[in-house]
């Protein structure tokens, strides 16, 4: 039986992958063994099979008796952690949810209703390391493989609607609290229908510049505004999260050699937790619509395409529609006014299921085959 440690399976990512695993009985045939940063020797969590009490995560000797290592503690764990245990030989397979070793040659970035042939000649090779893709790159993978796996794509721009949840838990709280205090500051008006909609509106906009509105986490509001930058900034003027949209696209599909322009710009918005893209695509060929859209439904088993109409829009392609699900909608497929070899398309997923943590729990079943 593999022996399979866990580590910040607490934290927001770690609790929706033991939820998972726990719905699918994913515990049962493998030893668990869960591992904490600061409350070794207390029982383990209830995941329905018999688990030893806590191990210090820290604990080289403790991590080292594991076959398969399951992370998302986070970046700073992969660092401290990471390097020491293959130094000392530890030749286990390493699961990450953080983005630290991705770029790195020997980690292949698992998405495996897209890349399962990359993922098993990796294997073959006797890859040991492997890491969760960015969200935004796995949900549009998820949503466009149709096009990818029959290579139609020249290039491609994403422009992206990011839910507060990609920045972390404070994160989604801080949202509601900002949409609160800006609802709280007129709610005298509002529930006067006679009271003059621009004052209201000049209330909400004091109340979201004034200095006790919580950015504390933002640093800006986003309640009822948005924020067109996520994460650092790079020399040519991209932003990380833009620069991962191409490398980390190409390196799924084993393409690094000839790689897809992908570029766009990333904007956090403020949905809770699934993240919305909006694409045009530059086809090779001028290829039927009805042929995109086949390709685009039949890829995989949770792509949903919604028709080009705004009532089936409005109702399957929101994130209030695709939270909480596997599902990744797809839909405003439409040929641009540029040309025929130009197409649109608009995809919603939930940014903690396909976007971090069922991606690793499909690994740890591939391991298991
Ligand atoms: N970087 C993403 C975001 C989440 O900020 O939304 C993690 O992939």
């Amino acid at each position: 039986m593999l022996k399979v440690g866990f580590v910040g399976w607490r934290g927001m990512v770690g609790s929706v992958l033991m939820q998972r695993m726990i719905e699918d009985g994913d515990f049962s045939g493998i030893e668990p063994i869960f591992f904490t940063t600061s409350q070794a020797g207390q029982p383990g969590p209830d995941v329905g099979v018999d688990v030893p009490a806590l191990k210090d995560a820290h604990d080289l000797e403790a991590l080292k008796a594991l076959d398969v290592i399951i992370t998302c503690q986070g970046g700073d764990y992969t660092q401290a952690v990471y390097a020491d245990l293959r130094g000392e030989g530890w030749k286990g397979y390493w699961i990450d949810a953080a983005s630290t070793l991705r770029m790195a040659d020997d980690a292949t970035i698992v998405l495996d209703p897209v890349n399962r042939k990359v993922i098993d000649e990796q294997l073959a090779r006797g890859a040991r390391t492997f890491t969760g893709g960015n969200c935004t790159v796995s949900l549009m993978m998820m949503g466009l493989g149709g096009l990818f796996e029959s290579d139609m794509v020249e290039w491609m721009t994403s422009m992206t609607y990011q839910a507060a949840s990609g920045s972390g838990a404070k994160h989604m709280r801080e949202l509601l609290n900002q949409m609160g205090t800006l609802r709280d500051s007129v709610a005298t008006e509002l529930a006067d229908p006679g009271s003059a909609i621009l004052d209201i509106d000049r209330q909400v906009t004091a109340a979201m510049r004034g200095g006790d509105f919580p950015v504390d986490n933002f640093g800006a509001p986003l309640a009822g505004s948005l924020l067109p930058w996520i994460d650092s900034k790079l020399d040519n003027g991209q932003s990380r999260e833009e620069w991962k949209g191409s490398v980390e696209t190409n390196k799924i599909l084993g393409r690094q050699d000839n790689p897809i322009p992908i570029d766009g710009l990333c904007v956090r918005i403020g949905a809770m937790r699934s993240h919305s893209q909006a694409f045009t695509i530059k086809l090779k060929q001028d290829v039927p619509l009805d042929e995109i859209e086949e390709r685009i439904a039949t890829h995989n088993d949770w792509v949903k395409l919604i028709p080009n109409d705004k009532d089936a829009t409005n109702d399957s392609l929101t994130p209030a529609a695709a939270t909480g699900t596997l599902t990744v909608p797809v839909g405003r497929l439409r040929k641009l006014a540029m040309g025929g070899e130009y197409l649109s398309a608009f995809s919603v997923g939930d940014q903690l299921l396909w976007g971090a943590a069922e991606p690793l729990k499909r690994m740890l079943k591939i391991l298991r085959e």
